[in-house]
């Protein structure tokens, strides 16, 4: 008899939902997302089956090796089957979605999915609040949502009355009483700790670090998960790297004068919103050393026949985020100045931390730098990313006692760094050589205004 119930009332719960159907059902398809990318790993799911959507709104985030894209619908219409659960892996060219269509029978059965580099976010979006259209990007629109704010509460101050980001956020400033730094890099990571209350002089959007030490994890049995997502592309690019015969090359840096330099600059930069570490200095005197050793900013064809000398210093940096270890890199630091390093370094770690980073950043890179001392640990053995060819490892500043050049005994700020090159171009003097001049540009950073553009 339950089994009858259950038959009959699956029936009529069938024989319903067709009653009330309006148009044909759509079966959008992962269309190609370029680079290559055959797979992606479905992050979130904005909606469930049955939900309304309308065009533009955001369906779901999907995370490919390379970046974050949110997919977004192009018919007004309902939800009738998501073809992945949260975390699986969605296929390019196979069905991700089923939305019925309002839009009646004469709309032809194609397939389509819509898809929004993280980077680039900039379409309108439109949402329905209380019978009118509020315009902003899906970013703006999950940005309001984990604050519980109301769209329709915001003034938008874009194009239109668009509501931007900042909108967002000045608005919840005021909810908190909070003071934004006038930073462009308002990003989506301040709405994890939505409720606090940064210091005035700090840079509001900056992520807070991961935790120095994960819960622990106490389990009776083994597991074993596939290799997904970024994971997967660190194995595969780190296999590829240990082809690569690598020279290593470690030094001591003194950067007493520097850590005196920075905190003198720190109040001005954090002034003008953007937080000043040591990064965008150890950035910059790499790319003054690159112009005089352009072999170290260069890259080997996969066959091994040809070096090319790139033009760009796009100076990656290896990000400890919540997905792993990603590589994004800084662009044209050769034009940049050490306050526009920084502030790019700003929107990098936000975008990295709230897993944003688009294909752009993250690839396209020609030297890499990966301070692990930010973590901890003094040396390290840096590994090369294909393909580029040279990468340095910076250990952990410490306090240490060294003679000054009067045989004095003084308190200096050691680092030491590590670098490894790709000995089928570059010969160790090359590499020792480069490393002498940026140690210099380090040890005296006065030196680094002569050679600024
Ligand atoms: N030694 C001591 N202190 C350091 C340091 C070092 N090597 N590097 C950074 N710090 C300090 C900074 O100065 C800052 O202190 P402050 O608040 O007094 O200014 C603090 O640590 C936090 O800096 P951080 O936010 O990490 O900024 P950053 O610009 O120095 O570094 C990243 C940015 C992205 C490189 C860093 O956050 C990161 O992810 N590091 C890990 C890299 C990694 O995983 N490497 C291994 C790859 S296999």
């Amino acid at each position: 008899a339950i089994r009858y119930l259950y038959y009959v009332s699956r029936t009529l719960l069938r024989h319903l939902t067709r009653s009330v159907s309006h148009g044909p059902i759509m079966q959008f398809k992962l269309s190609d997302i370029g680079e290559g990318i055959m797979e992606v790993v479905v992050k979130e799911w904005y909606v469930k089956e049955g939900d309304k959507v309308s065009q533009f709104d955001s369906i779901c985030e999907v995370q490919s090796d390379k970046a974050s894209v949110t997919i977004t619908s192009r018919y007004d219409g309902v939800i009738r089957r998501l073809h992945y659960a949260a975390d699986d892996t969605a296929l390019v060219g196979k069905p991700l979605v089923d939305i019925e269509t309002d839009t009646g029978p004469e709309v032809a059965q194609e397939e389509d999915v819509v898809e929004t580099p993280a980077m680039s976010r900039e379409e309108h979006t439109h949402q329905e609040i209380k019978g009118h259209k509020t315009q902003a990007t899906p970013a703006v629109r999950r940005l309001a949502l984990e604050n519980n704010i109301k769209l329709s509460e915001v003034v938008g101050t874009g194009k239109d009355g668009r509501i931007l980001k900042e909108d967002i956020l000045n608005f919840l400033a005021k909810q908190t009483g909070a003071i934004l730094p006038p930073s462009p890099f308002h990003e989506t990571r301040e709405s994890q700790r939505p409720k606090e209350v940064q210091p005035a002089s700090l840079p509001a959007s900056l992520p807070a670090s991961l935790p120095a030490r994960p819960q622990p994890v106490l389990s009776s049995q083994d597991v074993t998960e596939p290799l997904k997502g970024f994971h997967r592309a660190m194995m595969k690019t780190m296999t590829a790297a240990l082809k690569i015969p690598h020279f290593g090359l470690c030094d001591e840096v003194d950067l007493s004068r520097l850590a005196a330099l920075r905190s003198d600059l720190r109040g001005i930069s954090e002034a003008r919103g953007v937080k000043l570490s040591y990064m965008p200095f150890f950035i910059k005197a790499a790319s003054l050393g690159l112009l005089h050793f352009p072999v170290l900013n260069a890259s080997l064809d996969e066959a091994s026949q040809n070096i090319t000398y790139k033009a760009a210093h796009n100076i990656g940096l290896a990000m400890d985020t919540s997905q792993g270890l990603l590589v994004p890199n800084v662009k044209n630091v050769q034009l940049l100045s050490v306050f526009e390093i920084a502030r790019e370094l700003n929107r990098l770690q936000v975008l990295g931390s709230s897993g944003q980073l688009g294909t752009s950043d993250l690839t396209g890179g020609t030297f890499t730098l990966s301070n692990i001392g930010s973590i901890g640990g003094t040396y390290a053995k840096p590994v090369i990313l294909p393909p580029e060819v040279a990468i340095g490892a910076l250990g952990k500043i410490q306090i240490l006692p060294r003679f000054d050049s009067n045989g004095e005994l003084v308190k200096a700020h050691i680092l030491n760094v590590s670098w490894s090159a790709d000995h089928r171009v570059i010969d160790g003097a090359t590499m020792c050589r480069f490393s002498n001049l940026w140690r210099q540009y380090l040890e005296n950073p006065a030196s680094m205004v002569l050679d600024l553009k």
